[in-house]
């Protein structure tokens, strides 16, 4: 199905995962709107294609730029927010007025705009621990930290105001999404603890958590699908790659990516207060809308290796 009518909102474009959207969708012969505060985002991610859209630099917290941006919009991807599980213990408060009042800034604009539809990026931290793997989505939803409880709240918010009033809501549960222009979280930070020094690694936890990594394309691929995907009740889908490694096994196949062969890896660094020891997201109902994961880890890591060493210089050669 074509975009090339429709003008499309996305909030947090400048971000890791809004900035790849924003390129599908300007792909895909979108008109594209970003609103991003730059909180955690930074306008290189969209310095090549400035030029093809609507740019407003404004703060979902901010009901008035936020009814300015959703005006005329069909669709609103909502990914501005507070994206961290560590940044919202330590400023729970940011967490709660940009995850759930920027949602419900976003959500009473896309109503006054008369958009069709928004989607959502929520997250796996909405489970909590799971209690059976892979997760589904009628899995317990017992979030461990502030950022999986302003996850949940704004998702509540977002169905209750569909149910009420009309609009069409997709939530994504996304999983762990990376690949380039990605600046934190594990493979990323690995990266960067690598280039500083290659020959010792010192990895949070002991190894055996495990990751369900998703390569951004996918995720985007995703994403654009559950804005066309029949919703006349809210829904609510994770995307994931559908597969989990431990991190042990992670950090051996970067390394293999790097030619690092002697490198010293020290296990046990204390982990963060909220992380999750297993993520593993059940796909079928994503599979089911159409979509297959494509991009392998060897492949997306390779990939992010790539843009991490142009953007920073070789790492141990
Ligand atoms: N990357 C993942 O693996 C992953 C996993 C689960 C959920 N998500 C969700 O996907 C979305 C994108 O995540 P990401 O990894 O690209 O993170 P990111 O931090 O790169 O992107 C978030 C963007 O939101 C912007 N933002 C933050 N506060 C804002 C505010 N008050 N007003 C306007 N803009 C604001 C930031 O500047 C940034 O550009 C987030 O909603 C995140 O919670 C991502």
């Amino acid at each position: 199905m074509g975009w090339s009518n429709e003008r499309i909102l996305v909030t947090g474009g400048a971000g890791f995962l809004g900035s790849h959207l924003v390129d599908g969708l300007l792909a895909a012969g979108a008109k594209v709107r970003v609103l991003d505060n730059l909180h955690g985002g930074t306008l290189e991610n969209l310095s090549h294609v400035h030029a093809e859209i609507e740019w407003l630099e404004g703060d979902v917290r901010d009901a008035v730029i936020v009814r300015r941006a959703a005006a005329g919009c069909a669709v609103i991807f909502h990914l501005a927010a507070n994206a961290s599980v560590p940044d919202s213990v330590s400023d729970p408060v940011y967490d709660f007025e940009t995850n759930v009042t920027g949602t419900f800034h976003v959500l009473r604009a896309a109503l006054e705009a008369g958009c069709r539809r928004i989607v959502f990026t929520s997250s796996a931290a909405v489970y909590g621990p799971p209690l059976r793997t892979p997760v589904d989505e009628a899995h317990p939803l017992e979030p461990i930290s502030p950022y999986g409880g302003t996850k949940l709240a704004a998702e509540r918010l977002l169905a209750a105001h569909a149910r009420t009033f009309g609009i069409e809501v997709a939530s994504a549960r996304v999983f762990n999404t990376y690949g380039p222009r990605q600046r934190r979280y594990v493979a990323s930070d690995l990266l960067v603890k690598l280039r500083r020094d290659p020959k010792h690694l010192e990895v949070l936890g002991d190894g055996s958590q495990r990751r369900d990594y998703c390569y951004v394309s996918d995720t985007v691929e995703a994403l654009m699908l559950l804005a066309r995907v029949p919703a006349p009740e809210p829904i609510a889908v994770n995307i994931a790659g559908g597969g989990t490694i431990s991190i042990r096994d992670l950090v051996a196949r970067i390394l293999a990516l790097l030619d690092l062969s002697g490198t010293e890896v020290i296990y046990g660094l204390p982990s963060w207060k909220g992380d999750i020891d297993v993520l593993w997201g059940d796909i079928a109902r994503i599979r089911g809308i159409g979509f297959e994961p494509r991009v392998t880890l060897d492949d997306g890591l390779g990939r992010l290796i790539r843009w991490f060493e142009a953007l920073h210089g070789p790492i141990g050669r």
